[in-house]
């Protein structure tokens, strides 16, 4: 009997790791990038992996709630991914992408329209492609993997963003940086509850199928964020 919460959280310190050994990663998170690696990688990048974040949850939820007889863990994640799709929302009811359209603002001296249309010149990174197109796939073929990308990528954020944030602001000279680390800062804030909030949720989860879909999406999670400092747009 496989026990998802330790293997879910086996794989995401792993990542956590991953993440700081990584020298592009490293940079970003110990706040001594470039403005190019932290402005045209990091956040153009991280605009995309979280552009479609609020649709493919509450299509997910939907999907699964659609999908005949739920068993109460079946119910309580379709709940759990309506959730997850207003939790991924700012006030405005845009996702996320719009703190790291914030921070992109803020570096270049732009107003928020001038960096959105100039973020959409650039394509994402493979790794960001992937992930959206995996998000997508799933959403699609087994909403239930929904978790598993939501997980690590949480548990991540949860770990590393505050600090990051932080270490930003003290040492980088990257123009307006004490204004340009909201993406960062408001993840390492809400990514806490958004972890605790996927407990419950894993650990409802008995049938052997659904845990090895949450795992699988969970490594394709982790292996497409690093991905993305592998191969960078131009
Ligand atoms: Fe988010
Ligand atoms: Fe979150």
């Amino acid at each position: 009997m496989v026990d998802l919460i330790s293997v879910m959280e086996g794989i995401s310190a792993s990542f956590c790791e991953r993440v700081q050994e990584d020298p592009r990663f490293s940079a970003v998170f110990g706040g001594t990038p470039s403005e190019s690696e932290y402005v045209d990688w990091f956040l153009v990048d991280t605009f995309y992996d979280v552009l479609g974040t609020p649709g493919y949850c509450a299509a997910g939820g939907q999907r699964l709630k659609e999908s005949g007889e739920l068993t109460p863990a079946h119910r309580l994640i379709s709940e759990t991914l309506f959730e997850k799709a207003t939790e991924e929302q700012t006030e405005s009811g845009q996702g996320h992408e719009l703190w790291a359209l914030h921070d992109i603002a803020a570096v270049k001296g732009w107003e928020l329209d001038q960096a959105a249309s100039w973020v959409r010149q650039h394509t994402p990174s493979p790794g960001s492609l992937s992930y959206n197109d995996f998000f997508k796939f799933i959403t699609t073929a087994n909403p239930i993997g929904i978790l598993g990308l939501a997980f690590t990528r949480e548990y991540m954020a949860n770990e590393l963003a505050t600090q990051a944030a932080k270490n930003l602001r003290e040492r980088s000279d990257i123009p307006n940086i004490a204004k340009a680390t909201v993406f960062l800062g408001g993840h390492g804030e809400a990514d806490a509850d958004h972890v605790k909030e996927l407990y419950p949720i894993l650990d409802a989860i008995e049938d052997q199928a659904d845990k090895e879909v949450v795992i699988m999406a969970a490594r394709v999670s982790v292996e497409s964020y690093l991905a993305k400092a592998v191969t960078r747009h131009k």
